[in-house]
C-alpha cells in the first residue's frame, strides 16, 4: 500500500499542472529509445486492425479507420449528439432566489459556493489532464478522437461554472482560489495532482512495466476517484436543490455535466480493462491491492469534504448519508475495473441519482436539445 503522506504534492505546487513548454528542454535532450506518440507514426504502411493497440502501438495514429475499438468511436458519437452549451440554460430563477436575502439558507449558500469552488478549478484540472498528459500516451486514433472531445466538454464544464458564478455575481477571486484555500477542496486535487504530474511531465514515456503501471494506475485515479468519485458529492448537492425547486438553473446545468461526466467515466473503464486485456502482466495482485488503497484514500477525502460543505445537515441531507453513498459508488468502481470490493453489503441511499445516470432517461430529457444540434449540423453552403 502506498505511504500517501509521502506521495503528496507540496501545496506550494498546487498553482498548476507542469505545462510542457517550461520542460522543453528535457524533450529536447530526450534520447530515450521508449514510445512517443506525440504525432509521427513508427511504422509507414497501411495499418493492419490487429496492430492497433491503447498504449505502445506502432500503428499510425493518424490513420482513424479502420476502427478497432467500436466502443471509442460509439462514444465518440454519442458525446456529440448530446452536445450543450451553458448559456442557453436560463439563469433568472437562480438569480432572483440567490439575491433575495431570504431566499437560502445560510447552509444551503456555503454548500453552493464550495461547491463551485471544487468545480470550478476541477474541470480545468481534468482538461489539462488530458491534452498535456493522457492523450500523448493513448496510442489509438480513436481513442484519441473521444479524448479530444472529452477535453472539448470539459472546457464547457469550466464555462459552466463560470457562467454560474457570473450569472450569481459571486466573487470570482473566491470561488476560482477555494482550490488553494479550503483544505477540503485543496486536499482533493492535492491528492490527484502526483498523478496527473506523471503523465503531464515531458520526460515520461510508456514502454517499460513500470512507466506502464504508472500510466494505468493515472487513468484509473483520473477516471475511477477524480471523475468517478470526487464530483459526486457535488452532483447529489446541487441535484438535490434543483429536486426542491431551488437553483434549477445550475441544477440543469449539472445534469448535463453529470451525463457527459458518465460518459467520461465509462470511456476511462473501457480503456483501463483494455489495457489489461492487453497487458496482463501489469495487472498484479500487488498493483490491484495499491489501486484498492488508492479508491479507499479517495472515499476518505471525498468524505471530509461532504462534512466540510454539510457541517449541519442541509435539505434532507447529512454527511453519514454521504458516507454510505460513497461506499457504495467505491464498490461499484472496484467492480467494474475487477477489483475486489472495499465495502460490503454499502447500498445507495440516493436511488434517484440512479435515475439522473441512466444514459436512456437521460437522452429522452435532452430530447429537443440534441435535434436541434443534429439539425443544425446540417449547414446549407447556398
Ligand atoms: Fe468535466
Ligand atoms: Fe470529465
Amino acid at each position: 500500500m502506498l505511504n500517501f503522506e509521502e506521495e503528496m504534492t507540496p501545496a506550494a505546487n498546487l498553482a498548476g499542472v507542469r505545462m510542457a513548454t517550461m520542460e522543453a528542454d528535457a524533450v529536447l535532450n530526450n534520447d530515450s529509445k521508449e514510445h512517443d506518440y506525440t504525432i509521427a507514426s513508427v511504422s509507414t504502411g497501411r495499418i493492419k486492425v490487429e496492430d492497433k493497440r491503447i498504449i505502445n502501438s506502432n500503428a499510425d495514429v493518424n490513420q482513424l479507420v479502420p476502427f478497432k475499438y467500436k466502443w471509442a468511436w460509439e462514444k465518440y458519437l454519442a458525446a456529440c449528439a448530446n452536445h450543450w452549451m451553458p448559456q442557453e440554460v436560463n439563469m433568472s430563477a437562480d438569480i432572483a432566489l440567490w439575491k433575495n436575502p431570504n431566499g437560502l439558507t445560510d447552509d444551503e449558500r456555503r454548500l453552493v459556493m464550495r461547491n463551485l469552488g471544487f468545480f470550478s478549478t476541477a474541470d480545468s484540472l481534468a482538461a489539462n489532464n488530458i491534452s498535456l498528459g493522457t492523450y500523448r500516451h493513448i496510442s489509438n486514433p480513436e481513442c484519441r478522437q473521444y479524448l479530444l472531445r472529452q477535453a472539448f466538454e470539459e472546457a464547457i464544464h469550466t464555462h459552466s461554472y463560470q457562467y454560474i458564478v457570473e450569472s450569481l455575481g459571486m466573487d470570482e477571486g473566491e470561488i476560482f482560489n477555494m482550490y488553494h484555500e479550503v483544505p477540503s477542496i485543496r486536499d482533493k486535487d492535492e491528492f490527484l495532482l502526483p498523478f496527473i504530474d506523471v503523465l503531464t511531465n515531458p520526460a515520461f514515456k510508456t514502454g517499460t512495466p513500470e512507466n506502464d503501471q504508472k500510466l494505468l494506475r493515472s487513468l484509473i485515479v483520473f477516471a475511477c476517484i477524480m471523475e468517478g468519485l470526487f464530483f459526486y458529492v457535488g452532483f447529489v448537492q446541487i441535484l438535490a436543490l434543483g429536486r426542491q425547486n431551488k437553483m434549477t438553473g445550475a441544477a440543469e446545468q449539472y445534469q448535463y455535466i453529470l451525463r457527459d461526466e458518465s460518459m467520461h467515466l465509462n470511456f476511462g473503464v473501457d480503456v483501463i480493462n483494455q489495457i489489461k486485456l492487453e497487458n496482463p502482466h501489469l495487472w498484479t495482485p500487488a498493483f490491484r491491492e495499491e489501486i484498492r488503497g488508492l479508491i479507499q484514500k479517495g472515499v476518505e477525502l471525498e468524505y471530509r469534504y461532504a462534512e466540510d460543505t454539510m457541517p449541519r445537515g442541509v435539505l434532507g441531507l447529512n454527511a453519514a448519508m454521504f458516507k454510505e453513498y460513497l461506499r457504495f459508488i467505491a464498490n461499484r468502481r472496484c467492480q467494474q475495473i475487477g477489483v475486489d470490493v472495499l465495502y460490503q453489503g454499502a447500498t445507495n441511499p440516493f436511488p434517484w441519482m440512479a435515475e439522473m445516470i441512466d444514459l436512456k432517461k437521460e437522452k429522452n430529457f435532452f430530447e429537443t436539445r440534441v435535434t436541434e444540434y443534429q439539425t443544425g449540423g446540417a449547414l446549407s453552403w447556398d
